[in-house]
């Protein structure tokens, strides 16, 4: 009964805010009425958007400059494309301006040793982490930075951009054959053109309840050639 009644209050809330989001035009007017009338609480600084805590199973992802829509424009546009099935569910944007969006909250993976049980099931080539880099070099380059788990799916998902490193491309091609979820994933991110340069441990999330692996920060366009189908 309670938390019926928290829930009744909460959405309410969050429905309040959205209202009050839809009623001003300007970037500055909606960051007073987020951090100032609301006060809602920062869980996430990204490259191009500030995050805050809506309410229980919802987060608002809020540009930090007016030409920082472009992220929510695509990841709207994304999302009518991908599905829930692979990315955390956008329920409600700024259809003019595109300052804001409204995004399903989900649980953010903090444990590499987590994130690759779950790729070892969704892979489904019987080989842990570990076994594929060590079998498949192209898994292992770091190509990004300090090469962490991070970007190794990116890899993958864009054999194309770095031939050097996958002159067969044999893993892509066994996660083609032997993954369904690999497949799918890899297509649908080609149908829909979202760049996978960032997709790994840090731009996915598990999904609050069911604990699939869905992506959380998809407002980037893919680099021509870089991805191709399986
Ligand atoms: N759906 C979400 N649920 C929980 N935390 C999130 C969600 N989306 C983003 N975050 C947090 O906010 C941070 C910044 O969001 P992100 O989408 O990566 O913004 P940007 O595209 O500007 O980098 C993420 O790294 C993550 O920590
Ligand atoms: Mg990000």
């Amino acid at each position: 009964m309670t938390s019926l009644l928290y829930q009744i209050l909460f959405e309410g809330l969050a429905e309040g805010i959205i209202n009050d989001l839809r009623n001003v035009n300007s970037l500055g007017e909606i960051q007073e009425i987020v951090t100032k009338r609301y006060n809602l609480k920062q869980i996430g600084d990204g490259t191009t958007r500030n995050v805050y805590d809506l309410w229980e199973d919802r987060v608002l992802k809020l540009a930090k400059h007016p030409d920082n829509s472009v992220s929510n424009l695509q990841e709207v546009e994304s999302y009518k494309c991908l599905g829930k099935e692979f990315a955390a569910e956008v329920y409600e944007y700024d259809s003019i301006n595109y300052y804001w969006l409204v995004m399903e909250k989900v649980e953010l993976i903090t444990s590499n040793r987590e994130y690759q049980l779950k790729l070892k099931e969704l892979l489904g080539i019987g080989l842990g982490y570990k076994e594929i880099a060590d079998k498949f070099p192209e898994f292992g380059f770091p190509v990004h930075g300090n090469g962490s788990d991070f970007h190794r799916m990116s890899n993958i998902f864009q054999a194309e951009r770095y031939p050097k490193w996958h002159p067969n491309r044999t893993l892509k091609d066994l996660l083609c054959k032997n993954s369904p979820w690999f497949k799918e994933l890899n297509n649908r991110l080609v149908k829909c053109r979202v760049f996978a340069g960032d997709l790994g441990m840090g731009n996915s999330g598990f999904r609050i309840g069911t604990g699939e692996l869905v992506l959380l920060d998809y407002g980037f366009e893919m680099i021509e050639g870089d991805q191709s189908a399986c």
